[in-house]
């Protein structure tokens, strides 16, 4: 039985059925499981569309091993069946479950309306899986919409950073013939082209790790080497503004468990948005500690700036999707930050300075 269920999701998972949530496949075989034990079928199975109007492919099934997938209107896989009832979503029919009593004979009118209103409660799961992974799924295109607009932002004045070390490198080339017998040219002015040929392979390096990340995975991560790669690639657009990033790292931090392309995710927005709302001259400072005072201990990033503040009547809303005060704003920064925070167990919240401004304080446990 088990095996059977098994090797449905392993064909199922092989095909890449993109139109089915990948969580169905658990709670489709423990359904079908109450299925088979309620009216004590010999074995069952469940068919659900992979797509609209594509094949039915079996998502579990129950004392039959595999089944191979099935055109819409044919005979389904597997059979004889006694029973074979649509599981509908609305005007469509998403799929089948399929009933084999034992013995072949027909099951009485009472199991065949419960197990007329079981199909109905299945196709009600389905739906309800279909729109949590749609959701997800919203949630997933959100965080991508704000990466790329955080990278827009990020491009021009990384460009501009490369660009200027270049110069360098490139007159240390071009004067490099003439002064090939002067040892002091060629030992200061290698040194220097190094060092900016090092820099810009680091800030590239940095910005190809944010704009590409590795696949969501939690792993120990050290969060002031986080902070720090953030802060590198939001230099440039901090001095094109004229504010000063200042960053205090406890060096005693301990490790947290976090995926680490979504936690600089989190930094880039509210780092950017500290830096964006510091007139020039402003000043944000970043600090990172440990938190003893609740029950568990957690890590803190602070990040605290001088700029404008956030209007008392807004401050309910900065968390919310597509809310922003800015002209070309998404709204969506701080709606992912709390999004990824959260779903990683901590929290971020926002409040006034003493002396003005904002602190955005980010825990992780
Ligand atoms: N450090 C801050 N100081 C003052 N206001 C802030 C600060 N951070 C966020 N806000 C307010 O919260 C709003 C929402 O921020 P969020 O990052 O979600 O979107 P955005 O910055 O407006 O747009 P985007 O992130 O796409 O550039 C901002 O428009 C701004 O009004
Ligand atoms: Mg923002």
């Amino acid at each position: 039985m088990a095996g059977g269920r098994t090797g449905a999701r392993r064909r199922r998972e092989g095909r890449g059925n993109g139109g089915l949530p990948a969580e169905v496949a658990g709670p489709a075989g423990a359904f079908l499981e109450l299925v088979v034990r309620a009216l004590g079928l010999e074995r069952a199975a469940l068919l659900l569309e992979s797509s609209p109007g594509a094949l039915l492919v079996p998502v579990a099934t129950h004392g039959v091993g595999d089944l191979p997938p099935c055109e819409p209107d044919a005979e389904p896989p597997g059979g004889p069946w006694t029973l074979a009832l649509p599981l509908r979503s609305g005007l469509r029919v998403a799929g089948m479950l399929l009933l084999a009593p034992r013995g072949g004979v027909a099951l009485p009118p009472a199991d065949v309306d419960l197990a007329g209103r079981m199909a109905e409660a299945a196709a009600l799961l389905l739906e309800h899986a279909q729109l949590a992974a749609d959701l997800v799924r919203a949630h997933e295109l959100l965080a991508r919409a704000d990466r790329l607009s955080a990278l827009g932002t990020l491009a021009a004045s990384v460009a501009h950073e490369i660009r200027n070390p270049l110069v360098s490198v490139r007159t240390f080339i071009q004067l490099l013939p003439e002064r090939l017998g002067d040892q002091e040219f060629r030992t200061t002015f290698r040194d220097l082209a190094l060092g900016e040929v090092e820099r810009i392979c680091g800030l590239i390096n940095d910005l190809l790790a944010f704009a590409r990340p590795a696949p969501a995975q939690v792993e120990p991560t050290d969060l002031n080497e986080l902070v720090a790669q953030i802060v590198r690639l939001l230099d440039a657009e901090a001095r094109r503004r004229g504010v000063v990033v200042a960053c205090m790292s406890d060096p005693a931090l301990p490790l947290v468990t976090v995926d680490e392309a979504q936690v600089k995710q989190v930094l880039m927005n509210v780092i950017l948005n500290a830096i964006e709302a510091c007139a020039a001259r402003g000043r944000v400072e970043i600090t990172t500690r440990t938190d003893e005072s609740g029950e568990e201990s957690s890590c803190v990033v602070a990040v605290a700036d001088s700029g404008r503040g956030i209007a008392p009547e807004h401050l309910e809303q900065i968390f919310d999707p597509f809310f922003t005060t800015k002209d070309a704003g998404s709204g969506l920064g701080l709606f992912v930050a709390h999004e990824i925070v959260t779903h990683h167990g901590g929290g971020i919240t926002a409040a006034p300075r003493a002396e003005g401004g904002t602190v955005f304080t980010i825990h992780f446990p």
